[in-house]
């Protein structure tokens, strides 16, 4: 019988997959760590670099759309359970470039669905006709709270209306439906042939290794190099932040006593208005920066407003908070200084990232292999 566990995580050089690596990598010594990635824009191996050299860890680089690679992966892999971050992740190019959305968010999930399904049914349980054996492979997919559409900003005064794990689904962005249409796939590998899943939707994330196209790397990024920080709209739209590590703290948690076939939403219990949390950042910066105190907030620029702009995002993180003990470890205004200190002091990953040129690390580091 196999001890070792055999992991492939997909999307692991991208922001958050790059968390998940290496806290499984450290936390978990005796298990197999694949990240397997495209590298897309969006992927930097050199979020992985403290890792790279451990012996649980290997990095192969490919596409999940890649039906006939990710069944040989797996075929020779045998992984004990998928965790499924790799995804097209930004709105805007969402609404600039809809299907590469549809292609990697929903196709890609369906042929990682395909494969593990595969794998799975050798331990077919002939008892219970083609269903499969609850010992096979789990899969776990990597969601966000969007698919639920957008609250009213009542509940930020109110306190009165969260997304729960029973919230409708109603996405508006190209995102979120084809985020919510891969989730959609996912519960019905688990109904139609007993595919051992868990899924998770989250929150916004923050933290180091963010992709300066998002709000908070792109606004500390600007305040840097004394740029305008472009503000959508009224700059009243909500998001409920949580620090990437306690994110990944928390998929650990649900890949290993998450219920099949369940959803846990996770939430940082932590609503700002963008234009307040942009703010905020300003003060943080100017103090770290040595200007003098409202200096940053001078940069703040409203521009035009994002088409089908969501108002408001919020977690009702109860489920997880009390069947598996999950609660964020970090207050925001710590969690963004220590983002801001990261940022600050690793200059050459935001020159390599807003140059391009981390893209050449896979060539360097595995020569093209
Ligand atoms: P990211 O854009 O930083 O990283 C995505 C990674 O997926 C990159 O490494 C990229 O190279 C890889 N990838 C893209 N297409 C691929 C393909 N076809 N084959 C193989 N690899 C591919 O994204 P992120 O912000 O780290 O988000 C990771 C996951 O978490 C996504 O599924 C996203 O929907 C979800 N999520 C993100 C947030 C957030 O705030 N960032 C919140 C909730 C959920
Ligand atoms: P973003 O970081 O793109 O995450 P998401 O759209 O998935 O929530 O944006 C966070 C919020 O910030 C969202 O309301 C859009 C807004 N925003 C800006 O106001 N300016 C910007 O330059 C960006 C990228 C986002």
């Amino acid at each position: 019988m196999r001890t070792r566990k055999t992991i492939v995580v997909t999307g692991g050089a991208g922001f958050i997959g790059s968390h998940v690596v290496r806290r499984f990598v450290r936390q978990y010594p005796e298990y197999k760590i694949i990240n397997f990635d495209k590298l897309t824009y969006a992927g930097n191996l050199t979020n992985l670099r403290d890792i790279e050299d451990e012996p649980n860890y290997l990095f192969v680089k490919g596409d999940i759309l890649d039906a006939g690679l990710v069944q040989q992966l797996f075929e020779q892999e045998q992984p004990d359970g998928i965790i499924h971050l790799a995804a097209e992740s930004h709105v805007d190019r969402s609404i600039s470039n809809p299907l590469d959305f549809v292609q990697t968010n929903v196709l890609g999930t369906v042929v990682l669905l395909n494969a593990a399904l595969a794998l799975s049914n050798k331990e077919k349980d002939p008892k219970r006709n083609w269903k499969i054996n609850s010992t096979g492979i789990r899969f776990y997919h990597i969601s966000t709270d969007e698919v639920y559409g957008s609250l009213e900003a009542k509940g930020l005064v109110a306190g009165e209306t969260y997304f729960t794990e029973e919230t409708r689904y109603d996405p508006h962005s190209p995102y979120s439906a084809s985020k919510a249409a891969s989730d959609h796939f996912v519960r019905a590998y688990h109904d139609t042939y007993g595919l051992d899943v868990v899924l998770s939707n989250c929150s916004n994330n923050y933290g180091s290794h963010h992709f300066p196209e998002k709000l908070i790397p792109l606004a500390i990024n600007n305040i840097k190099n004394n740029k305008p920080i472009p503000i959508y709209g009224s700059g009243e739209n909500v998001r409920d932040w949580l620090w990437v590590e306690d994110h990944a703290k928390a998929i650990d948690l649900v890949f290993h006593q998450g219920e099949s076939g369940e959803t846990y939403n996770i939430g940082g219990n932590n609503e700002w208005r963008n234009a307040d949390l942009i703010r905020l950042l300003c003060r943080i910066m100017d103090g770290k920066l040595g200007r003098p105190p409202g200096t940053s907030k001078q940069l703040i620029t409203f521009v035009e407003d994002r088409a089908g702009h969501d108002l408001r995002y919020a977690i009702d993180a109860t489920k997880i908070r009390t069947k598996l003990g999950w609660q964020p470890s970090l207050k925001f205004e710590e969690g963004l200084e220590r983002t801001v200190d990261w940022f600050l002091a690793n200059q050459d990953w935001l020159d390599g990232v807003t140059s391009g040129s981390y893209q050449d690390y896979y060539e360097q580091q595995y020569g093209g292999r």
